[in-house]
């Protein structure tokens, strides 16, 4: 009778903390997972007496989030009788309901009462989170509405990709990002420390790593790459760049250890290596510095480097992951290196996959041996996945998928939800970026373990991380700038169980949030002047060639294959095309010839206009055309050119959109459609040809 009573109560607990709505929702974030308001209230403007009960080790840390609460906080020896704040590290069993959830550790309870407030975990995170949940109500009123909340994390992994690479940021503005991530209750910084464009850690063993490959003349990465890819001596004249000395690097750990945040760095192997193979060319397959971006790995020289700058980040960085990269090596050098062909006969190895894999397999026992646990991009499953590695997903979720069918652990950070370099509104009212479209919903609208997912899987999704390069970023406020809110759109992800999850209400949290970043002097993006999706994209357009059947002429007919959208039906389904090339609704010409099709009517029809949209984002190469021809025939045989649009294409640094069209009036049965590519090496994408 009395479990039946208990998980009644359970029930009743939890349906009431799902179902009602109370003024005091909508301050926290990541939205809490049970919530339930009382009527009266506690006023805590005067100040709150602290009590702890943990262990020594954790007193400091906590007394120090209680500094940030908003209100006076003293901290007593006994539990207050009145305007109290008692934190307790308790038993599992004290907090049941928390321990009731998969990912209790981070979990944590907060009672407040008339007389005081109680935050209750299992762990000394937990009643960090709890006060950061605490904070957010302070930060809204200190009068203080009564409650109980009971609230854990859904996922133990939620972080940040931050690439130092691309363009150095300083030890200061990373702290700034965490304190903004630990509110937010996000526990991992990935550091993306070296990468072609600059290596940005000292290593004592190597120093030229940062005498050296830390600096370059080009401010912009952009110059940089199109450029000759040089770096130059430190204290060199004009020299831009920068690294962590390993002074900066520890105090950051400390710093986020402060925040319960564990900072996992990345050093790049093998590929998306040409900055260390700029200082130490023989650790290239060719011996030559220029534009290599993969280490040899027939070379032992290779693996006594990366083993001892290894050796070097475990003694800075105590997490339990190093992250060793894995992605994009190019695996061309291997094919045609000495070194390299010698190392796969002796180890018996059949492809160039299977060399990289031998290369991870073999530093994942090397870190295995120092206690440390080894996390790669997806492509380290090509050619045999490391035995104990973990998997981050990032070409979209099929490789975490596969690591977490085969008992690997995976965070996930699909590109297309996570990947927030791509402008976050109208790309034209955006700072310039790699391009492609993800606003703020689309990021929130991401499961990593949805229910439909096999739940034998499901149980290695570890978390969710935003990750965000740094190419096109030069300033901090323009990091800032893609960074929030995105990233707290990744924390309520990485926290709220699906349930709690609600756009409209999150949004609104979020463009508070703002508000209050930018009163503290951060630059996020500014929510509530968000443009929105293309317009013309939202809802499908309506006109005479809907359905009718294209025919592409040669070589128009080689669109795609990446960006073939809808195949044939494209350029008459009625969808337009949003902001970015990358949704299957706009369609991609990459021959010289352009684009030419014709629509068949089917019948003489009365026409009064024809046009088609065309963008131009010159970064990736995608271009206006030069030249527009719009002809009508009877046949399909003999033409009349009834419209020739002349452009003049002019390189941008922002996207553009325009349309090429003809109005008049005319009867015919085909419409041909030809836009002639300019001198621009590059794409030409059509979302519709709109006939009326
Ligand atoms: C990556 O974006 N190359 C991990
Ligand atoms: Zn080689």
């Amino acid at each position: 009778m009395k479990r039946v009573k208990c998980s009644l109560l359970a029930l009743l607990t939890l349906v009431i903390g799902l179902g009602v709505c109370n003024a005091q929702d909508g301050i926290i974030t990541p939205a809490p997972n049970i919530a339930n308001w009382g009527n009266a209230s506690l006023d805590i403007s005067e100040g709150l007496s602290l009590y702890i009960d943990a262990p020594t080790a954790e007193r400091a840390r906590l007394i120090h989030a209680t500094e940030e609460l908003g209100v006076s906080v003293k901290v007593v020896k006994r539990p207050a009788k009145r305007g109290y704040l008692n934190l307790a590290i308790v038993a599992e069993t004290d907090i049941a309901e928390v321990s009731a959830f998969t990912s209790f550790a981070e979990g944590y309870t907060l009672d407040i009462t008339t007389k005081g407030v109680d935050i209750k975990a299992t762990t000394a995170n937990g009643l960090y989170y709890g006060l950061q949940s605490l904070r957010e109500l302070i930060t809204h009123s200190t009068t203080l509405t009564t409650g109980h909340l009971c609230d854990a994390p859904r996922f133990e992994y939620r972080g940040i990709l931050v690439d130092i690479s691309r363009h150095f940021r300083t030890k200061e503005f990373l702290m700034r990002q965490i304190d903004m991530m630990a509110q937010m209750k996000m526990n991992r910084l990935h550091l993306h420390l070296t990468d072609a464009a600059g290596w940005r850690i000292e290593v004592e063993s190597y120093p030229r790593l940062t005498t050296y490959a830390a600096w370059r003349i080009p401010h912009t990465w952009k110059e940089w790459w199109n450029g000759d890819r040089n770096f130059v001596e430190q204290g060199t004249e004009g020299a831009y760049g920068g690294y962590l000395t390993k002074a900066d690097a520890k105090e950051l750990v400390a710093y986020a250890s402060d925040r319960y945040i564990t900072i996992i760095p990345e050093i790049e192997m093998p590929g998306h290596s040409d900055e260390v193979i700029a200082v130490y060319p023989e650790l290239g397959c060719s011996h030559k510095p220029e534009r290599q971006g993969d280490l040899c790995i027939g070379k032992e020289a290779t693996f006594e480097m990366m083993q001892a700058i290894l050796d070097e980040i475990i003694e800075i960085f105590p997490s339990e992951y190093i992250h060793i990269g894995g992605d994009e090596a190019g695996k061309g050098s291997w094919k045609e290196c000495d070194d390299c062909k010698r190392r796969m006969q002796e180890e018996g190895l059949e492809s160039v996959d299977e060399l990289q894999s031998y290369m991870i397999q073999r530093i994942e026992k090397y870190l295995n041996a120092r206690g440390r646990q080894i996390i790669g991009w997806d492509e380290i499953l090509e050619g045999g996945l490391a035995p104990n590695a973990t998997v981050m997903s990032w070409r979209g979720e099929e490789g975490g998928l596969a690591a977490a069918a085969t008992g690997h652990k995976v965070v996930m950070s699909p590109h297309g939800y996570c990947y927030i370099d791509a402008p976050q509104d109208a790309p034209y009212s955006q700072p310039e970026s790699i391009g492609g479209y993800l606003p703020l919903e689309k990021v929130y609208s991401y499961d990593p373990a949805p229910t439909t997912m096999d739940s034998a899987v499901a149980q290695y999704i570890m978390g969710v991380q935003a990750n965000l390069w740094a190419e096109f970023i030069v300033t901090d406020d323009h990091y800032e700038h893609m960074l929030w809110p995105r990233a707290i759109a990744i924390a309520e992800i990485g926290w709220s169980n699906p349930q709690r999850r609600d756009f409209t209400d999150f949004r609104q949290r979020a463009v508070k949030i703002v508000d209050r970043m930018l009163e503290m002097g951060y630059k996020p993006f500014d929510l509530k002047n968000e443009i929105g999706n293309r317009p013309e994209s939202l809802e499908p357009v309506e006109h005479l060639a809907i359905g009718k059947r294209v025919e592409y002429l040669y070589p128009s007919r080689y669109y795609g294959p990446k960006y073939a959208a809808a195949g044939d039906a494209t350029l008459t389904d009625g969808l337009r095309g949003t902001w970015t090339y990358a949704d299957m609704r706009w369609q991609g010409f990459l021959g010289r010839g352009g684009v030419d099709v014709v629509i068949d009517m089917e019948e003489t029809t009365h026409i009064e206009s024809i046009s088609a949209d065309f963008m131009q984002i010159c970064g990736p190469g995608v271009f206006m055309p030069c030249l527009v021809e719009i002809g009508i025939s009877d046949d399909g045989e003999e033409w009349e050119v009834i419209a020739e649009i002349e452009h003049e294409v002019v390189l941008d640094e922002l996207p553009s959109f325009k349309s090429f069209g003809w109005e008049g009036s005319v009867d015919t049965r085909y419409i041909r459609y030809k836009a002639h590519r300019s001198k621009y090496t590059g794409f030409l994408f059509v979302d519709e040809i709109v006939v009326r």
